[in-house]
């Protein structure tokens, strides 16, 4: 079979067992597994491919088929211009993500050589984005489960983030391990689905860890042990930087309010949804 007629064929499989951008996902596959950019792709369309390139998509097409994420197949995404190992047990980059990210970014820019704490940290893009942007910037990342703690450090190794330091502890019971009291800041975009809303999510999504998805049954329960205990690891000035999903920022806001923030702002995305709050510790 030609490169030409496996990617007409995949992309056939893959419409028909409900994906929606067939063709772009093929080119990625393409392009992670075989090196084929979009040129060489077309360059090679007449070449025989070898049981071996068979068999690496017919597998990829199978598990896409039935409803796993293409991320989790590729084992690698973007977030930011930068590329993060993902698979089964840690959460996928979301471009939303980048707003809070980019809240932090410009807060942290006018200060020097900051301390930042990050909660809930998953892959680790928050931590490794800020480490790699902020000058003399220094990041604890805490993260509880075990597959994705492997892949926080293995992404903070890959991106030779060497001013992150994973620690691996559950938030609701580690913060007494921290005696450091003068953060400058802290960020976190910790599981806000509730409890009941989880399992109606999209079929891809139901491959991702409940873990970093669950936030209770009102959706808060991070937002409150957050604001409650690890807000007072900040320094009076430290900011804070938390996403939510688009209808919390009320509730997280009026949490902050009640634990010692003030100036507290929401934040909202391209398509105009709240997405991050952003605060200071009087
Ligand atoms: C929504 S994901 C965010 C991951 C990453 N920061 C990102 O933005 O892609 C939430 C993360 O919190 C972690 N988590 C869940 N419960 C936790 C707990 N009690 N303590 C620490 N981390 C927890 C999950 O394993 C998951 O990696």
């Amino acid at each position: 079979m030609t490169v030409r007629a496996a990617f007409d064929e995949l992309c056939k499989k893959l419409e028909a067992s409900g994906v929606e951008s067939p063709g772009y996902e093929v080119r990625l596959m393409f392009e992670e597994f075989f090196g084929m950019t979009r040129f060489r792709m077309n360059e090679e369309r007449d070449r025989q491919l070898s049981q071996k390139e068979k068999s690496c998509l017919s597998a990829a097409a199978e598990r896409r088929c039935k409803g796993e994420p293409l991320q989790y197949i590729l084992g690698k995404w973007d977030f930011m211009d930068r590329k993060y190992f993902v698979g089964h047990g840690v959460l996928i980059p979301r471009d939303d993500t980048e707003v809070c990210v980019r809240t932090c970014l410009d807060d942290l820019r006018k200060r020097t050589s900051p301390k930042v704490l990050e909660l809930c940290a998953g892959t680790g893009i928050i931590a490794v984005t800020l480490a790699k942007q902020v000058p003399g910037c220094t990041v604890t990342a805490v993260e509880k489960e075990k597959a994705a703690f492997e892949y926080l450090e293995k992404n903070i190794a890959y991106h030779k983030a060497d001013n992150v330091r994973a620690f691996s502890g559950d938030i609701f019971l580690c913060c007494n391990e921290f005696e450091d009291m003068s953060f400058d800041a802290l960020v976190s975009n910790p599981p806000y689905i509730e409890t009941n809303v989880v399992p109606t999510l999209q079929r891809e999504v139901q491959f991702e860890p409940e873990t970093a998805l669950d936030g209770g049954s009102d959706g808060l329960d991070f937002y409150r042990c957050i604001a409650r205990k690890w807000s007072k690891k900040l320094r009076s000035g430290g900011s804070i930087t938390l996403e939510i999903g688009e209808s919390q920022a009320k509730a997280v806001t009026d949490l902050l309010l009640e634990n010692g923030f003030r100036d507290v702002v929401t934040v909202k995305d391209i398509q105009e949804l709240d997405r991050v709050i952003y605060g200071t510790k009087a």
